[in-house]
């Protein structure tokens, strides 16, 4: 089987779907790979390092693309792409199926069997294939450096000859993945740290990383966690009470990041332009949850703007900006899906199609649309 990597083509787009590392390991499974030229140069990684590792690096998409059974990508590809797929391959990437829904339609069209990787389901089996906690990890880290960046002020408290600096205060909205790693990246600054979220787990965690939970605890907050561990949308009654709780605490913070997600919907509102004028001049928002709406509604997808002297930054693609990493933990995500999916000797596919990673994953296949939160 000929496994392709086309050149990312989504604007920022800066990862891309394999390393020399990966593609060592495909070729090793008996399967070839093509590189489209240039495809790794937004993650720092040359052209010659895939040949290295046993790739063919070809010229264009259409090359890369025309006879390969098997096509890892990292955004969802063009439309302009799509037809140079050859019919019957298995596309694997982050699709983001809810905020495209139309375009499952299109790889059903043109027999893609099509698996969106932000799809596969939080149980221990595919935790090594799990490409949203793999890039909000990073996004979590790169918020709080961002914020330190663009903050006039430092984070860790200074005692010096010449004053006492105050350690900054850092509040983080939604402690997941990328809320986790924002308050272990804060602590490490020296911030004095606090989160809140509506699952219950989220507490102990993080008051293991030394941040503060700050959380209306009733009995609907009991409840807020999904079997499949993410969030509910909470009642217009539990959003009021968190609203007056978090007015409270934002006026006193310097840094706000925010994370706050619930699958398939638009991420909740969560700081209200009042509570932006409540902050001290020269406070700093990341919203990461501005590529679903954000968590702000001040917040400009993919801008940093001032609004009432608070830096408000909606930069997108957070892991992108870390490409190198990203790139390598991606690219191991998508290795770990596909191995147990390739046949002995790399000559063919074996897919179970009962199997709870495939059906949480696959959104088309021979020409259907087959996933049911798509149907
Ligand atoms: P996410 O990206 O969907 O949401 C981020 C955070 O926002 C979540 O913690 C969520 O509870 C919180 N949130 C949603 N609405 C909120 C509101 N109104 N106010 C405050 N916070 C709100 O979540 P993520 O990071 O993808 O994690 C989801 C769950 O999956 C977590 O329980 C996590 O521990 C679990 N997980 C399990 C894995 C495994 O077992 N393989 C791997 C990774 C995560």
């Amino acid at each position: 089987m000929l496994i392709a990597i086309p050149k990312e083509r989504r604007p920022q787009e800066t990862r891309v779907a394999a390393t020399p590392d990966t593609v060592k390991k495909f070729k090793a499974l008996g399967c070839d790979v093509v590189v489209e030229a240039g495809a790794g140069a937004g993650a720092k990684v040359a052209d010659q390092l895939y040949a290295d590792a046993g790739a063919q690096v070809a010229g264009s998409a259409a090359d890369v693309l025309k006879d390969a059974d098997i096509v890892l990508k990292v955004a969802r590809p063009m439309d302009d792409e799509l037809p140079l797929f050859k019919r019957g391959a298995m596309l694997a990437a982050i699709l983001a199926p809810y905020a495209n829904k139309a375009d499952a339609a299109k790889y059903a069209a043109q027999g893609i069997n099509a698996f969106a990787m932000e799809f596969m389901p939080r149980i221990t089996r595919a935790q090594s294939m799990d490409v949203l906690s793999s890039q909000a990890n990073l996004a979590g880290y790169k918020a709080v450096i961002d914020a330190a960046a663009q903050f006039n002020r430092a984070f860790p408290m200074m005692m010096t000859a010449a004053g006492t600096i105050a350690p900054a205060r850092v509040m983080v909205f939604g402690a997941g993945v990328a809320g986790l790693q924002a308050i272990a990246t804060a602590k490490r600054l020296g911030a004095i740290v606090s989160a809140t979220d509506v699952r219950p787990a989220a507490k102990e965690q993080v008051e293991s990383l030394g941040g503060t939970f700050v959380a209306v605890i009733d009995e609907e907050f009991k409840q807020a966690e999904t079997a499949a561990g993410y969030a509910k949308p909470m009642s217009a009654e539990y959003q009021a009470k968190q609203a007056a709780l978090v007015a409270d605490t934002i006026k006193k913070q310097d840094i706000a990041i925010t994370t706050a997600l619930i699958p398939g919907r638009p991420a909740p509102v969560l700081i209200t332009e009042d509570m932006v004028k409540s902050m001290k001049p020269g406070s700093v928002i990341v919203d990461l949850a501005v590529e679903q709406g954000g968590n702000c509604p001040l917040s400009k997808a993919g801008e940093i703007v001032d609004v009432h002297g608070v830096t408000i930054m909606g930069l997108l693609n957070l892991p992108g900006r870390l490409a190198t990493d990203a790139t390598s933990l991606y690219a191991r995500n998508l290795l770990n899906f596909l191995t147990p999916l390739i046949e002995k000797g790399g000559k063919s596919l074996k897919i179970d199609w009962e199997d709870e990673i495939i059906k949480g994953t696959c959104l088309t296949k021979d020409g259907a649309v087959i996933h049911p939160a798509l149907q």
